[in-house]
């Protein structure tokens, strides 16, 4: 282009002026003055709507976790079970469930939140997980409460089993009828579910400090962030002393090989000398233990090994003594969480100081 070559040097610094002072004419326009219109009556304006949907889209499609992200039991009656109940309290108001419909007022949010009945067909796994944990910025998608990714898994896990599900079914599965608490954690805190832990085997002192870390964020999930901030602090102490004073109940399960290699794990000084054997904190032990420590007998095996696992990245916070499990679990191999949940999962369902081996 000759004529931009002939141009003279003083011609272009004028120009290039003009432009800024152009731009600034028209953001003082649109920021200060306020004539752009940031009514949600209006839609946006013609291929906004497109560029920012298609922007979306592929953002997410680029950001995704590879499959091999994805966890083998994601679609396990247990996983959708979690997912639904966290769903129903921080998600339906906006995307509806099976037999919910969205209401009038949300649907006049810009852009509307969808219904999810379909979402699995065109999402895969690993971008559902995306957009959950970061929710979308400028269309009031939330992210998630949590720095952890894990516990996001049980909400991919509903959304993918949530097409064609009968309301019947929804309706069974987020059954409040025992309160709140009971939806994932069972009738008197005997959870069924084995990704929820069971809180009858608890004591009051380690179920009040567990929450008041969920509620401070000292212990990081997402699932348990949402419910504490609906809890009044209030009922925190009743909520604790009413799941202590449940007497567990149950069997212990016939020994396996891999539960012999843990409870041998369970009974030996850990690795470094400053170590001592899990027992002498979690049992079987003959004297009173510090009831701040939680029992684990009979506590769900996918449960112990999640958490282990947790805090042998570093992510599993709790209360003043949680340092105490830092130098515990962090040499344990996969195979070593494995054995170990195994044993104590499969002791007769105990409160700490009544556990037997
Ligand atoms: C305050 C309302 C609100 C809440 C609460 C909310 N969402 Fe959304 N969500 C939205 C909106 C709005 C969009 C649409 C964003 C867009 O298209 O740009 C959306 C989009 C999505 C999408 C992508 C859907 C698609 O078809 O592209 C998924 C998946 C999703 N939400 C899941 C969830 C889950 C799971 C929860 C609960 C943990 C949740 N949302 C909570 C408002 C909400
Ligand atoms: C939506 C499902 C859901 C609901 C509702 C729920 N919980 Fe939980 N709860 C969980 C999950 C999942 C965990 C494990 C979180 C983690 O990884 O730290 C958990 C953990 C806990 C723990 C820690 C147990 C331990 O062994 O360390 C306590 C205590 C607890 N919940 C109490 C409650 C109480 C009290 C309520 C009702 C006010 C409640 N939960 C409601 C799912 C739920
Ligand atoms: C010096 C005492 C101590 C030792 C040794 C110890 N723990 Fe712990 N453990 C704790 C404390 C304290 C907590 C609770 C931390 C919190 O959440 O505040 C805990 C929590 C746990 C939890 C989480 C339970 C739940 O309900 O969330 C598991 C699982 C666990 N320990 C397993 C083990 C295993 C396995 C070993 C042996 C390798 C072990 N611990 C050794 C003190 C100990």
């Amino acid at each position: 282009m000759r004529w931009v070559r002939e141009l003279h040097g003083r011609t272009v610094i004028t120009m290039a002026g003009i432009a800024a002072v152009l731009g600034l004419v028209v953001a003082v326009l649109i920021i200060g003055v306020g004539l752009f219109n940031v009514s949600a009556r209006q839609g946006h304006w013609p291929g906004v709507t497109w560029a920012m949907h298609t922007t979306f889209e592929s953002s997410v499609g680029f950001r995704a976790p590879p499959d091999s992200a994805v966890p083998d039991n994601l679609d396990t009656p247990d996983m959708v079970a979690l997912g639904a109940g966290h769903y129903k309290s921080a998600c339906m108001d906006c995307h509806g469930a099976p037999g919910v419909p969205r209401s009038a007022t949300v649907q006049q949010m810009l852009p509307e939140p969808p219904s999810l009945a379909l979402v699995a067909d065109h999402w895969s796994a690993p971008e559902m997980h995306w957009i959950i944990h970061n929710g979308i910025k400028m269309s009031g998608m939330p992210a998630w409460p949590a720095e952890r990714k894990d516990d996001v898994w049980p909400l991919v896990a509903f959304l993918r089993a949530q097409k064609g599900m009968t309301p019947e079914t929804w309706q069974a599965m987020t059954d409040d009828a025992e309160g709140g608490c009971a939806v994932c954690h069972g009738p008197d805190g005997v959870s069924q579910n084995a990704q929820v832990p069971r809180l009858d085997i608890l004591s009051e002192t380690y179920i009040a400090q567990s929450l008041a870390a969920y509620r401070d964020g000292t212990r990081d999930s997402g699932i348990m962030y949402e419910v504490m901030s609906q809890l009044p602090k209030a009922s925190v102490e009743r909520l604790a002393r009413s799941f202590a004073d449940v007497s567990p109940e149950g069997t212990a399960m016939a020994p396996a090989e891999l539960a012999a290699e843990g409870r041998a794990l369970a009974f030996a000084e850990g690795g470094s000398q400053s170590v001592p054997a899990c027992r002498a904190c979690h049992g079987p032990w003959s004297a009173p233990i510090n009831p701040a420590f939680p029992s684990l007998a009979g506590q769900h095996a996918p449960y112990l090994a999640q958490q282990l696992t947790l805090w042998r990245e570093g992510n599993r916070g709790g209360g003043r003594a949680a340092e105490l499990m830092f130098k515990a679990s962090k040499d344990l191999t996969d195979e070593e969480i494995a054995a170990l949940a195994a044993y104590y999962s499969g002791l007769k369902p105990a409160k700490l100081d009544d556990t037997a081996e």
